[in-house]
């Protein structure tokens, strides 16, 4: 295969309960229809907050199970718990091995490496990181051996959370430390990304849509398929709106569409609560 299509879908945050995310989802299930990748990857927050509410996380895998396409998952904060931060405050719910349990029994191994169009392509799970989990010295050692076998092909990264705003060595802050892969972790996992041909770094978790080159390595930041945060909540630093991103892989090149899909609406997170969008 000389050619890969990929697209990555992020915070789907499904519930039976908010039928609007559903609404813009299914939206999402006819593009895919229509375009048909060769694979979805949903780069985490899966169910609207899975540790509170299980059924979420059921109800977005009966979701995705029904999607025309093969799919690989991600977790975000809201599948798995958050991570620790040292400047910011202690998260509700913190990142435990129940929950990464429950979501791998749901949604399959919460790290993955596969091949495809001449590239390597690996998946980490962002939420163990600083977390001093068993797992996420596991994660780390076999990140260390899946790198050390890319054998010169370029590596496309994917975890739900980006690894900084402008910097690897932006200053953490408490208002926005929980947004990034938290100190001292994210200067670790830069220091072994240098090993190999690392190209793209693709996150989700903000719900704004970014694309910038640090380095020679572009990052991408998905947007949420179902909803925006108001700026009384969060500041602008991407786009706000909802939508996906498309990637086409070749052997020594890709190329990134940012796509937002016919139908999808931009809920605010107040809409949704409120009763005012769609
Ligand atoms: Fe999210
Ligand atoms: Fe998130």
């Amino acid at each position: 295969m000389t050619l890969f299509r990929l697209t990555q879908i992020s915070d789907t945050h499904l519930a039976r309960r908010l039928p609007k995310l559903t609404d813009n989802f299914d939206r999402i299930r006819n593009y895919l229809d229509a375009t048909r990748p060769d694979l979805v990857v949903n780069s985490g927050d899966l169910g609207f907050d899975a540790p509170s509410s299980p059924d979420d996380l059921v109800f977005a895998k009966e979701l995705h199970d029904a999607l025309p396409v093969p799919c690989r998952y991600l977790p975000g904060n809201h599948d798995v718990g958050d991570n620790p931060t040292k400047v910011g405050p202690v998260p509700a719910r913190a990142v435990n091995e129940a929950d990464r349990q429950a979501f791998i029994a749901a949604c399959g191994d919460d790290r993955w490496r596969f091949d495809a169009a001449g590239w390597c392509f690996i998946g980490l799970n962002s939420l163990v990181m600083n977390s001093g989990l068993a797992s996420e010295a596991e994660q780390f050692d076999w990140l260390a051996s899946e790198l050390s076998t890319t054998e010169g092909r370029p590596v496309a990264l994917f975890l739900h959370k980006p690894l900084f705003l402008d910097t690897p060595e932006d200053a953490e802050l408490a208002a926005s430390a929980i947004r990034y892969v938290p100190m001292p972790a994210r200067l670790r996992l830069i220091e072994m990304l240098r090993v190999a041909d690392v190209r793209l770094i693709a996150s989700g978790h903000v719900h704004q849509r970014r694309d910038f080159t640090f380095d020679h390595i572009r990052h991408v930041w998905a947007p949420s398929t179902g909803f925006v945060i108001p700026d009384s909540l969060q500041e602008r630093i991407g786009t706000k709106e909802v939508g996906l991103v498309e990637y086409r892989f070749q052997p020594n090149s890709f190329e990134v569409f940012h796509v937002k899909v016919p139908g999808q609406i931009d809920i605010d997170l107040d809409d949704l609560f409120g009763g005012k969008a769609g």
